[in-house]
């Protein structure tokens, strides 16, 4: 007699951040508060842990951190114009009809089709007879990509974006026009199109996931730039006129390069909320062994800086995750020796070091570190040059990994006290500077000793607050 295989349970599932019981997910796709509940559908493929036949998987929410899993919303259509995925896309209340737009993909075709739903919990989804609602792609553009969508209505008109490029140029988003959201009309490039060539999107031969919006009297216009894959998160504040966009500042939003595809929904309260899909690090075969991929960032709350740039805060919902609470003096640190976190996993934990307004140094602080600190993930601040960085190159001894560097820059007014939050769920990390300026990415550390947490220098560091995290 064989004895029952035992699994032990995996050190890298996240535990409180979004995931999937099992197989592959990416990006946020319908993000909306319908009827008080939130809605997080996303790109799914139901066969296993690798991309493929995307379908939309469907979760709700009352609070945006406890998630209620629910039936699989859309599914290819082997005879429609989704018959080989239903891609990204977003909602719309449409004369009080909840209304997906996504994009339809059969063969080379990707194509803008639609899919409604008239229960107030959004389980069963109707295709439109009579998708796809965009049928053909600008004749007078040569576009290199065209999917994804993002929705609004001005003055009783319906507008969309879809992500896309122009070859030679560079990325874009299209606008559309429609009085009735069924029929659309190609208006033009909403952003000039010798501007996005420049900047921050030089390189990307397109643009995904754009989501447009408007935010504290701007407008902001978020993209994942790309260019045969993934390249980084844009985001461009400025000022929407006669339906053109005309941006007056533009950042990276997350330079973790496992932070993509992004989308936002405006809650009741009036807050524009982000999702991002926290991609995998690790090696396709790596993630078909542990038999899921893919992970939702936390909820972040958007708004603009005085200096006019983009922040990003987590929302005070995730507060109410918080358990357990130590606190430390910087007086009671010592330097590179263990914090006592009384019994808290030191995979599931948030830490909030606050410092001296009068500090110039570095700190660094070290999580998911092993006992013989042969594996690390190491979070510095540059008070000097205002700095941050997160460094994953050597949180694990697996070969089959990706770490990086992945460092932001940010220069508040020097009489405040600096923060830094430092969520690390298994896998995922997630590091907002001054509650603002987030850097996320993936460690996968080998040693199951890997939970200790370390801070380089006391001096300056005010204290340290730890939270342990419940699932
Ligand atoms: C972004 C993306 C979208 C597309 C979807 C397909 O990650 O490539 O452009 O709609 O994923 O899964």
């Amino acid at each position: 007699m064989t004895a029952p295989v035992e699994h032990l349970p995996d050190p890298h599932r996240p535990t409180w951040h979004f995931v999937l019981p099992a197989n592959w997910m990416n990006d946020p796709n319908g993000l909306c508060q319908w009827k008080g509940t939130y809605h997080l559908f996303y790109q799914h493929n139901p066969h296993g842990a690798f991309w493929g036949t995307m379908h939309w998987g469907h979760a709700r929410s009352k609070d945006l951190v406890h998630w209620e899993h629910m039936p699989i919303a859309l599914a290819p259509d082997p005879d429609g114009p989704d018959a080989d995925g239903c891609f990204s896309g977003c909602m719309a209340n449409v004369d009080g009809v909840a209304t997906m737009l996504y994009t339809g993909v059969r063969g080379d075709a990707q194509l803008t089709c639609i899919a409604t739903s008239q229960d107030d919990d959004l389980i069963t989804w109707e295709k439109y007879l009579g998708n796809p609602v965009i049928a053909a792609l600008p004749a007078e553009l040569d576009t290199t990509i065209f999917r994804d969508h993002s929705v609004w209505r001005e003055n009783g008109i319906w507008y969309q974006i879809i992500g896309s490029g122009i070859r030679g140029v560079g990325g874009t988003a299209l606008l559309y026009r429609s009085s009735n959201f069924y029929r659309w009309e190609f208006v033009d490039s909403l952003v000039e199109l010798d501007r996005v060539s420049q900047g921050i999107g030089k390189g990307a031969t397109g643009w995904e996931c754009p989501d447009f919006f408007a935010l504290d009297g701007r407008h902001v216009l978020v993209a994942s730039m790309w260019d045969q894959e993934p390249i980084v998160v844009a985001y461009f504040v400025g000022d929407y006129a006669d339906h053109r966009f005309t941006p007056t500042h533009e950042g990276v939003l997350d330079p973790g390069t496992a932070y993509y595809a992004p989308q936002t929904l405006t809650d009741e309260a009036g807050r524009q909320i982000q999702f991002g899909w926290v991609r995998e690090q690790r090696s396709t075969e790596a993630q078909i062994e542990a038999g899921w991929s893919g992970v939702m960032s936390l909820p972040r709350v958007l708004s603009l800086l005085p200096d006019g740039s983009l922040a990003a805060t987590p929302a005070s919902e995730v507060e109410t995750l918080r358990g357990r609470h130590v606190r430390l003096p910087g007086g009671q640190i010592v330097a590179g020796e263990p914090l006592p976190l009384d019994g808290i996993s030191g995979n599931s934990l948030e830490l909030l070091v606050t410092l001296d307004p009068s500090f110039r140094e570095t700190v660094a602080i070290e999580v998911l570190r092993s006992e013989d600190g042969g594996e690390t993930t190491i979070i510095s601040f540059d008070a000097t040059s205002g700095t941050l960085t997160l460094n994953t190159t050597g949180a694990s001894h697996s070969g089959q990994v990706e770490g990086g560097v992945y460092a932001l820059r940010h220069v508040g007014h020097s009489d405040d006290a600096v923060t830094l939050r430092i969520f690390v769920d298994h896998s995922v990390v997630e590091v907002f500077l001054n509650d603002a300026r987030p850097i996320t990415a993936r460690a996968y550390p080998e040693s199951l000793d890997a939970t200790g947490v370390t801070v380089s220098t006391p001096e300056g560091v005010a204290s340290i607050d730890i939270w342990e995290m419940r699932p």
